[in-house]
């Protein structure tokens, strides 16, 4: 029998032992457009990425501002776990930067391809090769560690590709990167790149890919599948344009999909990835693969169930390895299974009717577009709670109209006690009215005195459900209470009060027995 694809892949997974995860949300990541971080805020985010367990962190371009060569010392006095990396151009000044906050390692660039050389550095191959030697040798005189990246490698020739990054391997540098700067890679480009690379060189291997296709973790993932032993990625893939490989994606690829350890502390994923998302004001898709709202959401009755019985089954990953949480959604797909379990977590049990009364409420409100909390869900289930199967009254229609100089009108028809009987009535507003119609249809029944009422929304927003509570009386030292949940107002306290003179009438019928 054939294996399934899961089992298959194990076969060629053979990835270099260890991964270098190389950090660049506070370089790459804060050119993102319209992102300007704080010197504190950089801070609290490098603390955030030392926790996850990030090996190497690029924390600015030091010789760009005041402000990034304050970060990259602050960051470097903190002693992290972290290896605090610094970008510099592939001049001295640059490099005497990073120097200036302490860092022991530079990452160093130079524009390799034509477009780079001809309009940006207006530089020849040779003139281009020979900075790039002498900033190596640069930087070895001054002790550093030394990462090197050709920008735009992917529209590089590639004969001057191999010749530029055979010649930084002979100068002595430590990583050489390969920046895919404006993500024009395919998966299988990327694989054959790094692959041919890696038969020329003998340094370590580095990926940068940028997300211009959204193909920037495929063919990270590609990349190191072909040898690469470290890749750079951004803290929810934010970046310059459409950004950088995501960090978190990538990272879990490797882990879940590819079995390869990794010395992250993966439950620490969504708390960085959020606090990211909230500094940089970046608001990320609900759709996002591991950080997103919705990564572990379910709503339809068929997946609901499945998760009960074994989350695995719409899962492929549990969301606690990610520091996320499982939510079910309610709406119209939702079926009673998870009715029945979100309430089990309120401690709210229903008979077979209510739930049903309650599932139907739900998909009401989920055909009128309007997807539900767990507030909603609760009022809804105690305003079912609050409703007796034995009804005195009950109501089968209302109609109320407004206007300008006009009082507000209601018409409400109830069954009382097997009779139909209809009235309309005027009030200061249309809840009044209704309640003024109400009373007079049933007082020959009982009197009542609504001794309370209180109206909320549930959650913001004109689609929100009101949630009323009512405490009424007879005069006679009865008293009931009524609770309802309904987006409109008008039947939640309708409904509410008859809830409530139900009650009262079934608290009279009692003391009569
Ligand atoms: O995308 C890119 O080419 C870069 C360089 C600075 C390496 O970010
Ligand atoms: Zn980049």
């Amino acid at each position: 029998m054939r294996e399934s694809i899961y089992e298959m892949n194990e076969q060629y997974k053979n990835l270099q032992e260890k991964i270098n995860v190389f950090d660049t949300t506070l370089r790459d990541g804060e050119q993102s457009p319209g992102v300007a971080l704080t010197v504190d805020e950089k801070i609290e985010i490098a603390e955030n990425l030392n926790i996850l367990g990030v090996d190497k962190m690029e924390v600015g371009f030091p010789i760009s501002s005041e402000g990034e060569k304050e970060t990259a010392k602050k960051v470097k006095a903190l002693e992290l776990d972290s290896t605090i990396c610094g970008l510099a151009r592939a001049v001295e000044k640059d490099v005497d930067a990073v120097l200036d906050c302490d860092l022991e390692y530079v990452h160093t660039f130079i524009g390799t391809s034509p477009l780079h050389r001809d309009y940006k550095l207006k530089k020849s191959k040779d003139e281009i090769k020979e900075s790039a030697i002498k900033i190596i040798d640069y930087c070895k005189d001054h002790g550093l560690t030394i990462e090197f990246s050709a920008e735009d490698a992917t529209r590089t020739e590639w004969d001057f590709l191999v010749d530029i990054y055979k010649a930084v391997e002979d100068a002595g540098v430590n990583m050489i990167n390969v920046p895919d700067t404006v993500g024009i890679l395919t998966p299988m480009d990327a694989k054959s790149l790094i692959y041919d690379l890696k038969q020329e060189l003998k340094v370590p291997l580095s990926t940068h890919f940028h997300n211009d296709f959204g193909l920037a973790v495929a063919n990270t993932i590609m990349g190191i599948e072909a040898g690469a032993s470290q890749f750079h990625g951004t803290v929810n893939g934010i970046g310059e344009r459409a950004g950088n490989a995501s960090l978190e994606e990538t990272i879990m690829t490797l882990i879940s999909l590819y079995n390869h350890p990794m010395d992250i502390d993966t439950t620490k994923i969504y708390n960085v990835s959020d606090f990211v998302s909230r500094v940089t004001g970046i608001n990320l898709s609900q759709n996002k693969a591991i950080v997103g709202k919705n990564a572990f959401a379910h709503e339809s009755g068929i997946h609901v169930h499945g998760i009960m019985e074994n989350a695995n089954t719409y899962e492929a990953i549990s969301p606690e390895m990610v520091g996320q949480t499982r939510r079910i959604v309610l709406g119209k797909q939702s079926g009673g299974h998870a009715i029945k379990g979100k309430l089990k977590e309120f401690n709210i049990d229903l008979n077979q009717t209510q739930l049903e009364d309650v599932l139907q409420h739900i998909k009401s409100l989920g055909d009128k577009g309007k997807s539900l909390t767990d507030d909603d869900l609760k009022a809804i289930a105690l305003s079912e709670m609050n409703t007796l199967e034995e009804k005195f009254v009950e109501i089968l229609g209302l109609s109320v109209s407004i206007g300008d100089s006009v009082s507000p009108t209601a018409t409400i028809r109830l069954m009382i006690n097997n009779e139909v009987k209809e009235k309309a009535a005027i009030g200061v507003g249309p809840v009044d009215a209704a309640l003024n119609a109400i009373e007079s249809l049933i007082r020959d029944t009982t009197s009542f005195e609504l001794e309370q009422y209180h109206i909320e929304a549930i959650n913001g927003g004109t689609d929100a459900l009101g949630e009323v509570f009512v405490r009424v009386s007879d005069g006679e030292g009865n008293v009931a209470t009524g609770r309802s949940a309904n987006e409109d107002i008008i039947q939640a306290s309708v409904q509410a009060v008859l809830n409530s003179v139900n009650k009262l009438l079934m608290i009279k019928k009692e003391l009569k027995q």
